[in-house]
């Protein structure tokens, strides 16, 4: 017994993992281990001889029990120990690199337009981007034979052959917007629609897409006194600065009077600086909504009247940001995006500054 004792306290020892525990185990005390077939022969004893080697047996099997629990216990804490040394985890290091993507200057200047306009009351609305010409041109009382819509160089889509129906048209501008708002939702209303817009013209200062937003208030006494102060508001917001406006009386078919809107800037070194000097830049055309547009859109004119603006988004974001050609905005070069592009949780706010 006490070779047995010696033998398997030193084996147990010396195991290095729980698979050669588990075989020291079955060796000793499993159903043949040399234990167990000692305690068998138990019952070939004498009496006496049971009296004594009985429980000497069992302390050895008891003690060999054990011994086995405790370096298992043992070899599952060092196990763990191992593991937890080679996961180990440096929180404190710095954080790899990862590519970002940033924000187009469009996508920025409409969110900036949106902010401030929306803190003066108007909400955003949407149009579709492929149009009826009905709402590009005739609710907007450009008739057929109108040089307007000669002029605005009208992307048409393709109608089956037999089919006589006028074509529909890529929008020319964000103005049929207003038509379908009034339909929807009747006046009064305050809103501003931007988006994409397309004509077919491509050189400097002209790309066959570009991004308008446009603006229209109804109500009973509305004015271009009203149109005037929104507007001003609303560049001295945009810049940062205040800014001075120019009205030149001008033509549109759905407004009358008509303005096209200029504001105060000075040329230094080739590029433009808004808010000062003594020169003019046109960024607007807007007026008081026509009669016949309300008609139109289904509100009456004798009892409601309107401003109306429409303005080209790129060209804002070009004054404000500094960026000098018009077609580098769609080009998609990545060096150009992640110069001009902003930052994506940098978004504009009021409260912040623009
Ligand atoms: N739709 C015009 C354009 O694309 C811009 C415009 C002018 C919009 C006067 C208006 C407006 O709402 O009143 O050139």
């Amino acid at each position: 017994m006490d070779d047995l004792r010696e033998k398997y306290v030193s084996l147990i020892a010396a195991a290095a993992d729980e698979t050669t525990l588990e075989d020291l185990r079955v060796q000793a005390v499993g159903k043949k281990g040399e234990i167990s077939l000692q305690m068998r022969s138990l019952g070939k004893m004498s009496a006496e001889e049971r009296q004594l080697a009985g429980p000497k047996l069992n302390a050895l099997k008891d003690e060999i029990n054990s011994a086995l629990a405790a370096k298992k216990t043992a070899l599952g804490d060092a196990a763990l120990d191992e593991r937890l040394r080679g996961e180990w985890l440096d929180v404190t290091l710095p954080a790899r690199q990862r590519a970002m993507g940033s924000i187009h200057p469009i996508s920025q200047v409409t969110e900036e337009v949106t902010a401030i306009l929306a803190d003066l009351g108007f909400s955003v609305a949407e149009g579709p981007q492929i149009e009826s010409d009905w709402y590009n041109f005739d609710a907007l009382n450009i008739p057929g034979h109108h040089p307007a819509r000669a002029e605005m160089d009208t992307f048409y889509t393709h109608r089956a052959e037999g089919d006589e129906r006028p074509p529909h048209v890529l929008r020319t501008h964000t103005s049929p917007v207003q038509i379908r708002h009034m339909e929807a939702h009747g006046a009064p209303c305050r809103i501003i629609c931007p988006g994409r817009v397309y004509r077919a013209d491509y050189d400097q200062t002209h790309t066959p897409m570009f991004n308008q937003v446009e603006g229209l208030a109804i109500d009973k006494d509305i004015s271009m006194a009203n149109l005037k102060w929104t507007l001003e508001e609303f560049f001295t917001a945009f810049f940062g600065t205040n800014v001075k406006t120019r009205f030149r009386a001008s033509h549109f078919p759905f407004t009358e009077p008509s303005a096209e809107v200029d504001i105060q800037c000075q040329w230094k070194d080739g590029s433009v600086v808004v808010g000062e000097g003594d020169d003019w830049l046109e960024v607007l055309g807007s007026g008081m909504v026509h009669p016949k547009v309300l008609q139109a859109g289904g509100i009456d004119p004798a009892e409601w009247q309107g401003f109306a603006f429409g303005m080209g988004i790129d060209r804002m974001a070009m004054l404000k940001y500094g960026i000098p050609d018009l077609r580098a905005f769609f080009d998609s070069d990545l060096r150009w995006l992640r110069h001009y592009g902003f930052a994506s949780l940098d978004q504009p706010n009021l409260a912040a500054g623009l």
